[in-house]
């Protein structure tokens, strides 16, 4: 009986462990970004861009870490509309939170691509 009740444990363990970055990422996007990009990442008609399958997300990958550490000044076009309101920067996340966020959005939404905490941080060494 103990030792089943171990082995359940450990299971849950386990199951939790591997589940946690993409919790993490979840709850910091809800903390740092639905305010704007909504909890559904649909955005809000003409004012914050969608996050939820941006054709702008795919085509400048490299350049979210970039966008979420120091914010965009732009004139863009996601998914054929024009957004010109800037996003403010958020300096406070880590290097490893961002990655979270950005696997969070991507395994939400966009094609599963997974980003490692390395590649943010080259990423935000490359920042235009
Ligand atoms: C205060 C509102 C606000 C918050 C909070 C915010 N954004 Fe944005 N975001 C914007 C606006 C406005 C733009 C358009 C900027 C421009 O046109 O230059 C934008 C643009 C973007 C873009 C590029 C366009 C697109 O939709 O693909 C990405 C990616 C993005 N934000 C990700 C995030 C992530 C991730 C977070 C949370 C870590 C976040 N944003 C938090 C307002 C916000």
């Amino acid at each position: 009986m103990l030792i089943r009740l171990f082995f359940l444990l450990g299971l849950i363990g386990l199951f939790s462990c591997q589940n946690q970055p993409y919790k993490q990422g979840e709850i910091m996007y809800k903390n740092f970004c639905s305010n704007c990009h909504m909890d559904n990442g649909q955005g809000l008609k003409g004012l914050y861009p969608p996050i939820a399958n941006s054709d702008y997300f795919q085509k400048n990958k490299d350049n979210v870490p970039c966008i979420i550490r120091h914010g965009l000044h732009d004139t863009i076009l996601v998914n054929g509309i024009r957004f010109d309101t800037p996003m403010a920067a958020i300096p406070q996340l880590k290097d490893p939170e961002i990655a979270n966020i950005i696997n969070y959005i991507e395994h939400t939404w966009g094609n599963g691509e997974y980003i490692t905490i390395k590649e943010v941080q080259e990423a935000l060494k490359k920042c235009p």
